[in-house]
């Protein structure tokens, strides 16, 4: 009897560990993201170089410039601490941050990624405070990048460098999905209405091009520039051309919920509930995939966390706008996720000033490979902060 008491305390000890369907305390760890932003905030005394990795022996960001894809994140992470806390020291960091992302608005669009850079930033700077430049930032940044729309193809040309390289006439990343929230945004505050136009066609042309038939998603998509047809399904972060990148999934859930909600496009939620089924049918335990689902070396790949924390904060999203069973399902999914990316193997505590560990950059070409990454830090805040408003807190 005593042993038997002895064995069901320990199983459930291990279970309230390890389990990844304990409860996720917001306020814990939000507090947690408060308290590891402030850590950092002396190594930043330059606001034009933005975090972007912390190596495996250091405590410290590695920063990269504002015309990075990345540049975004930092000031949009510090937004979401200024919102949780209203520590107007926070919002000062903030504001500077944010300010030396301006410079974007200026350059000739060069990528797809002005999303990215500006709605992370000056969008959630200007949800919170009607700064109008922000705005003013805003409407110029996604004129730039409507520059980049070939409406033979439908698309926006994600990566116009590899038309040259690679010979992609025109090639679209499903991370493109993404970006549209700009336009979106822009085309309701004053951008006018061809933005969302623009947006609403990527995403139909994206829906019938990037998926295969069990709804996984290739990463790039070739596209003949005069016929507007596909010509080919490729990967370029991912593992072959047929395997699925769990960022780039990722990106499809959370993008075609969030062109649902602009939307209303039921065959855009179909899309999104659909990219999420497959996802969360071939998760591992803990609900952190793999950095690719087809990665040969599984169970030794490494874990991507930013994929988890991007399709966490998706499914917070898409539990609100899809059928009840559904939304149960899904909302338990991304609380698997959050608890999971709140342990002690998922969280960087004093190991490092980010959020989070074991997130994967691109594999193939070894380079941030189970790292700290800046996005996975953004999103797993974003995600909090949605679960807390769920909550109704
Ligand atoms: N958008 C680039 C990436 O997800 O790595």
């Amino acid at each position: 009897m005593y042993k038997l008491i002895i064995g069901i305390t320990i199983s459930l000890l291990f279970f309230s560990c390890f389990s990844p369907e304990k409860n996720v305390m917001v306020e814990q760890e939000l507090t947690y993201c408060a308290r590891q932003v402030k850590k950092s905030f002396p190594f930043l005394a330059d606001s034009t170089k933005l975090p972007r990795n912390i190596k495996a022996e250091s405590k410290n960001w590695d920063c990269t410039s504002i015309y990075d894809w990345t540049s975004g994140f930092w000031p949009g992470i510090l937004w979401y601490v200024y919102e949780y806390t209203q520590d107007n020291a926070i919002r000062r960091q903030a504001e500077r941050f944010t300010s030396a992302l301006f410079p974007v608005a200026n350059r000739r669009a060069e990528h797809h990624d002005l999303g990215f850079m500006v709605f992370c930033s000056l969008g959630n700077g200007y949800r919170l405070t009607q700064n109008a430049l922000y705005r003013d930032i805003l409407l110029r940044t996604a004129d730039s990048l409507a520059t980049l729309y070939n409406p033979t193809v439908g698309t926006i040309c994600s990566w116009p460098g590899m038309r040259k390289k690679m010979q992609w006439p025109h090639n679209t990343i499903i991370d493109n999905m993404i970006n549209l929230e700009l336009l979106f945004w822009a085309s309701k505050n004053g951008g006018g209405k061809h933005l969302y136009q623009i947006a609403e066609r990527h995403a139909e042309v994206t829906m019938r091009n990037q998926f295969r038939d069990d709804y996984s998603t290739c990463h790039v998509v070739v596209y003949d520039t005069i016929t507007g047809q596909r010509i080919s399904q490729v990967t370029h972060q991912g593992y072959n051309n047929t395997s699925m990148w769990a960022r780039g999934q990722a990106w499809a859930i959370y993008g075609f919920t969030m062109c649902y909600r602009e939307t209303r496009n039921p065959a855009f939620l179909a899309t999104a509930e659909r990219a999420a089924d497959i996802y969360l049918a071939k998760l591992p335990a803990d609900y952190i995939p793999y950095w690719d689902f087809n990665a040969p070396d599984i169970p030794h790949a490494p874990r991507d966390a930013s994929a988890a924390a991007i399709v966490a904060s998706g499914l917070l999203e898409l539990c609100q706008v899809t059928t009840r069973s559904k939304a149960t399902r899904y909302k338990k999914a991304a609380l698997k996720m959050l608890a999971s990316l709140s342990s002690s193997y998922y969280q960087s505590r004093e190991q490092n000033n980010a959020f989070l560990l074991h997130s994967t950059g691109h594999y193939p070409n070894q380079s941030e490979v189970d790292r700290s990454i800046i996005y996975a830090d953004y999103y797993y805040i974003e995600a909090l902060m949605r679960l807390k408003k769920l909550n109704g807190e």
